[in-house]
Formats: C-alpha cells, sequence, structure tokens
C-alpha cells in the first residue's frame, strides 16, 4: 500500500491552496484548563510546515465525546489559544463546523492563515453509523477547501475510527499523512515486524475488556506481559483470590482464566498490591500480598516487591511496548508502581532497548510525572489506535490513505 505524504504534498506546491488537516488535539481539560498538552505540541510539525509553505490551513478535530450538538464545555476555544501559542501566530476559531461562520472564515483565509473549525463532534454526522450522514458532512468539510484543495490525515489518535473528518473526507479529496501519522506508523511496523527479543509488553489501566485484543494478539508474538492497574484484579480473582473493593469486571473472570491458563509462561502478575479504605488521594496505603486483599479494602497500586520483579525482568528486555498505568498515578501515595515501570523502561531504553509509550494514560503519566519524553524511542500520542495496529486491526483512516487519489489528485 503506497501513501503519499506531507513531503509530496510540499512537493506539489501549496501556496495558496486550501488545506485541509485533521489533527488530534483531544487534550484533558480541568476547569477549562489544558492539563496536558501532548498532542497539540505533537500537531505542531505538520501545522507549521503547511503554514510556513503558504497554504491556507482549516484544521478540524474533536474535543471530548460531546452527546447532543455544541457543548461550550467541549468548545476547541482554549485548544485555539494554546495551538496559536505553540505556532507563534494568531489561530482563528470557527464559531461552528461547517456552518456559515466557517464558510466565511475560510473563505477569507489568506496565504500561510490557519483556521480551527469547531468541535467536529458538534455534529452528529461526524461518527454516524450511517455512510450517507458522514459523506454529506465530509463534503461540506471538503468544499471549504474546494477547488484544488487537499486533505492531511495528521490525528494518529483517531485513525482508528471510521468518521467523516477522519475517512470519508479522504475519499472526497487528494489525501496525504502528516507527519505524525507517518512517523507513528513507522514505529508501530518496527513494533511489528524487527522485533528484538526479548520483548516485553507492559499493559495496565482499569478493564481487561480493553486489552483482551492486545492480550491476545501479542501473547505469542512478546516473551512476556507484564499486567498491573486497575484490570490486574480480575487476573487476580481468575486465580481465585479475593480482591476486596478493588475494580472487577466478573464477566471477564473466565475469560481471564482461560487466558492464564493458555499463556501462562508469558503474562506476569503483581506479587503484592497498596490497598486502602477509599478512592481518595488522603485515604493512608497499606502493602499486602496479592493473595491477601483484606475484605473492604481496595488496590490503588502495585506494590514494591511487583515493581522490583516487573523492572528486572524489564531490564533485560531489548524491545517493550507499554500501555497504561499500574495505579492510580495521580495521587503521589499510589503512582510508585507507574513511576517504578516508567523508570525500568527509562533504563532499558539507556542501555539500547527500543521503548514505545503506548499513548493515552501512560503518555500522561510519563509528563506528569516529570520524565523526560526524550528518555523512551517514542511516545505514541493514540491509545486505542495503537493497540488496534498491534492487534493487526485495519485502521480505516490509513487504510484510506492507500487508496487511489480522487480525481485532481496525484496518481
Ligand atoms: C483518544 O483520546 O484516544 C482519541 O482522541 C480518540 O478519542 P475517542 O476515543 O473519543 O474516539
Amino acid at each position: 500500500m503506497s501513501i503519499f505524504n506531507l513531503k509530496d504534498l510540499l512537493d506539489e506546491g501549496v501556496s495558496g491552496r486550501g488545506v485541509l488537516v485533521r489533527s488530534d488535539l483531544n487534550v484533558p481539560l480541568e476547569d477549562g484548563t489544558i492539563t496536558d498538552a501532548g498532542r497539540i505540541t505533537a500537531s505542531v510539525p505538520t501545522l507549521k510546515a503547511l503554514v510556513d509553505a503558504g497554504a491556507k490551513v482549516v484544521v478540524t478535530a474533536h474535543l471530548g465525546r460531546p452527546k447532543d450538538g455544541p457543548d461550550p464545555q467541549l468548545s476547541l476555544a482554549p485548544v485555539a489559544a494554546a495551538l496559536g501559542e505553540q505556532l507563534g501566530r494568531h489561530v482563528q476559531l470557527a464559531g461552528d463546523v461547517v456552518g456559515t461562520d466557517a464558510l466565511a472564515r475560510a473563505e477569507g483565509l489568506t496565504d500561510g492563515d490557519i483556521l480551527l473549525l469547531e468541535n467536529i463532534r458538534f455534529d452528529p454526522r461526524e461518527t454516524s453509523k450511517n455512510d450517507s450522514e458522514r459523506l454529506a458532512l465530509a463534503k461540506q468539510l471538503a468544499e471549504l477547501v474546494w477547488p484544488g484543495g487537499a486533505f492531511v490525515s495528521d490525528g494518529f489518535g483517531v485513525v482508528h475510527r471510521k468518521q467523516a473528518s477522519v475517512y470519508d473526507v479522504a475519499t472526497l479529496l487528494p489525501h496525504y499523512a502528516g507527519t505524525l501519522v507517518a512517523d507513528e506508523i513507522s514505529v508501530l511496523e518496527q513494533l511489528t515486524s524487527s522485533t528484538e527479543r526479548p520483548y516485553a509488553v507492559v499493559l495496565g489501566g482499569s478493564k481487561v475488556s480493553d486489552k483482551l485484543g492486545v492480550i491476545e494478539s501479542l501473547a505469542t508474538k512478546a516473551d512476556s506481559i507484564v499486567i498491573g492497574g486497575g484490570m490486574c484484579f480480575t487476573f487476580l480473582a481468575a486465580q481465585g483470590y479475593s480482591v476486596g473493593a478493588s475494580l472487577l469486571e466478573e464477566e471477564m473472570i473466565e475469560t481471564c482464566r482461560r487466558l492464564l491458563d493458555t499463556y501462562h509462561d508469558v503474562l506476569r502478575l503483581p506479587v503484592d498490591i497498596v490497598v486502602t479504605e477509599k478512592f481518595d488521594a488522603d485515604s493512608p496505603p497499606q502493602t499486602v500480598a496479592a493473595d491477601e486483599i483484606p475484605d473492604g479494602l481496595m488496590g490503588l497500586d502495585i506494590g514494591p516487591g511487583s515493581i522490583k520483579r516487573f523492572a528486572t525482568l524489564l531490564s533485560n528486555a531489548r524491545t517493550i511496548f507499554w500501555n497504561g498505568p499500574m495505579g492510580v498515578f495521580e495521587f503521589p501515595a499510589y503512582a510508585a508502581g507507574t513511576e517504578g515501570v516508567a523508570e525500568a523502561i527509562v533504563a532499558a531504553t539507556a542501555k539500547g532497548a527500543f521503548s514505545v509509550v503506548g499513548g493515552g494514560d501512560s503518555a500522561a503519566a510519563v509528563r506528569t510525572l516529570g520524565i523526560s519524553e526524550g528518555s523512551f524511542s517514542h511516545i505514541s500520542t493514540g491509545g486505542g489506535a495503537s493497540l488496534e495496529y498491534l492487534e493487526g486491526k485495519t485502521l480505516p483512516g490509513i487504510e484510506v490513505l492507500g487508496r487511489e487519489q480522487p480525481s485532481g489528485g496525484k496518481s
């Protein structure tokens, strides 16, 4: 599959041309303040290259999962301001998605201008399961850069979604992979094709159900899969242990039992757990053996024995993929597991291992804990997207980029 990239587009020349860019600017917000701008930073190189080359850039992105149309809490206004700061130029924000304001602003763009459309998910057609509804929105997006316009797919975090601004619009406009999408794919290709052994996978986060596909897929490729975070309790329950008031997916216990039976030589579980009475940053911690969690107490982190065990295993690894925190790292008293595993991966990377942090919460954890991003080989911006790629699934937003260019595109 051959995919045209940003360089191909720049070589064609973009000065004075409209270019629609799908970025993933879905950043965490607390009271309207961005708490982790990683995805904005990662989107800058593609946008800057286009702006510097004199394109009229129209950016579309989502924020959160609005339910019923426009929701002021999920406006991209703080994102437009942050993006403008990082780009060192004004980023206009349209008051709507593809309405009269977006149209007027797109028409008024001059070379090197940049316009951010309001949250694309304010339009329910974006996520519709109905192909013609999505296509109708995609046509309106394409019209913002027509005639002569192009589409650059740079939102790696959403390429696993078959949505109007990710998938359908690429069927209408000449399409190119942005630098972020191209870089992310080349790293994930390296993880799947030329994997140096031992290959260790570290999985955390709250739900086994989210990670089931990747566990099944990687269990035959990796030498070990370390399991921590909220999901470890369903595995501990599958071993017959009581997990107290810890997170538990009852309906997944049987599945976990089957995974433990089939892949017992690969799966590694914590040997101790940090428990407490309440889900509260100030609730005092206590370490117990993984098979002795008292009734009524909940596990919020892996214990020191587990950290040591996992760190030893990681110290020998040549390839590491990590997705999901080991505990509630946002509470300092329960951050040691995530920090310990992160430090072990950093140490292995310093010894030459190839390490990939798989987006979402683990990427946020790295930044929250103040660990330098350059200490890992790659930090992905896509949690779900990188997991689906590693599961071997077809990602609609990537597959469509490999198709023949629509008329007006490069053949
Ligand atoms: C993410 O946060 O993983 C991406 O931005 C995709 O968001 P979504 O899961 O709401 O589609």
